[in-house]
């Protein structure tokens, strides 16, 4: 059945940035409009030839207010982002608003929030891009949107230049490691001491390959490469060990381990923590990965971190061990989904800092809302999950008196936050 054709006017965007129109039958959410956008649409069909809630943007016919040229050619098609079209003031709007919206459906009605930190372009410290083998040309960027197509790409303004850098090497290369079809993973971080590469490919390292990984490694003066096959990780070569820097503290990285998106959104949401735990002699960070907060916020308190994945708390660890200045360090591996910290063991902290997953830390707000933790910091990358685990610490007794949002993922839809509680 073909698309239905409509002309609609956009009247706000919705939670991923999608411009949204209010019809008979709903609302429709059509991708890269803005509000007061007058738009031809062709409008998806759904399940079993259903009118589907999506449209797809046949043409701006008027252009509403706050509009930006998206900086990148392939914009609209790369699934990576979806905001570029918004010009700097719409943009912050959407960023408060997508927080707002979150915390209103959780009965959140009057917390203050922030002025949003916008990350700058060109600063996305770690990506993680799709590669395939086909005949004798590679693929390497990111999926279209809602698609298992892959888009080629050549330019990515969010990323760090060094990163950018290595696309078109990258393409060369990856001929000379996988078998015609193979797809691989390839996860790239920008570290204090270069950069670690990790591929995850689906197919064995022999020798040859070894070889040109070794060279690819002294020409691109990366920190490391390591080959995933099958979830089995082999360090190919190392030239520097790969170090984060969290605010003057060498930590060492495990190979493709959790950092923060970019430099300056770790800061900004490290000084929320540091600021909302001052004054506090005892904490726990929860979720601590290798230490973003947990090493810092110990130059000024005893510090427990608990984590689920034992090689980040070893790096953690090892940070400690050989950073100076720093109060009692001490490790926990935890599943904090399974076994959160109980009210009782929360008793021997005056702050509680956690920062989950997107799925949020449900269990943990249920045991912290039982506790008499003065002060809780929470930082999350899924709005929707942090106002349902917010909810749970408010009806326990705390109050919501801070939110910062801090958007890292600049033009992806995604936004983070950091939130202070206390009794
Ligand atoms: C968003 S990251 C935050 C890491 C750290 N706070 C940072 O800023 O670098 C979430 C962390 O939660 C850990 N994690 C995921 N599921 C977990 C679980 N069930 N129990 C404990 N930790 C878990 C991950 O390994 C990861 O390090």
């Amino acid at each position: 059945m073909p698309a239905e054709r409509l002309v609609v006017r956009i009247a706000r965007l919705g939670a991923q940035g999608d411009g949204v129109a209010e019809t008979a039958e709903g609302p429709l959410y059509v991708p890269f409009t803005v509000p007061g956008d007058v738009v031809e649409i062709a409008r998806e069909t759904g399940r079993r030839g259903a009118a589907s809630r999506r449209a797809r943007l046949l043409a701006v016919m008027e252009p509403g207010r706050g509009r930006q040229t998206p900086p990148c050619p392939h914009f609209a098609t790369c699934g990576g982002c979806a905001l570029q079209h918004l010009g700097a003031a719409l943009y912050e709007d959407w960023a408060r608003e997508r927080i707002r919206t979150a915390l209103g459906h959780h009965g959140f009605d009057t917390v203050p929030i922030a002025a949003p930190f916008i990350e700058q372009p060109q600063s996305r410290r770690r990506l993680v891009l799709k590669a395939q083998v086909t005949g004798s040309r590679v693929l390497l960027g990111f999926r279209e949107r809602r698609s298992h197509r892959l888009v080629d790409i050549h330019e990515c303004p969010v990323a760090r230049p060094p990163l950018v850098a290595l696309f078109d090497p990258l393409r060369d290369l990856l001929p000379h490691l996988l078998p015609p079809r193979a797809m691989a993973e390839i996860n790239l971080t920008e570290t204090a001491t270069g950069i670690d590469c990790v591929i995850a490919a689906e197919a064995p390292l022999g020798l040859a390959c070894r070889e040109a990984l070794a060279a690819f490694a002294v020409e691109w003066d990366l920190a490391a490469i390591h080959w995933s096959e099958q979830g089995a990780l082999e360090t190919v070569v190392t030239r520097r060990p790969p170090m984060m820097d969290f605010d003057g503290i060498a930590v060492p990285l495990p190979p493709g381990a959790f950092v923060q998106a970019t430099a300056g959104g770790e800061a900004a949401l490290r000084a929320a923590v540091v600021e909302w735990t001052a004054g506090a002699e005892r904490i726990a960070d929860l979720f601590s990965g290798i230490g973003t907060f947990a090493l810092p916020l110990a130059r000024g308190a005893a510090v427990h971190a608990v984590e689920g994945a034992r090689a980040l708390l070893e790096a953690l660890d090892a940070g400690a061990r050989g950073a100076q200045g720093l109060r009692r360090v001490s490790v926990e591996h935890r599943d904090l989904f399974r076994r959160p910290l109980l009210p009782h063991e929360l008793a021997a902290f005056d702050a509680v800092v956690f920062d989950p997953p997107r799925a949020g830390a449900m269990a943990q707000a249920q045991a912290l809302a039982q506790s008499r933790v003065p002060g809780v910091i929470a930082v999350s990358c899924n709005p929707n999950t942090f106002a349902r685990d917010a909810r749970i610490l408010v009806d326990g007794g705390y109050r919501l008196s801070a939110i910062r949002p801090v958007d890292q993922f600049l033009w992806s839809g995604q936004m983070e936050l950091a939130a202070h509680f206390h009794r």
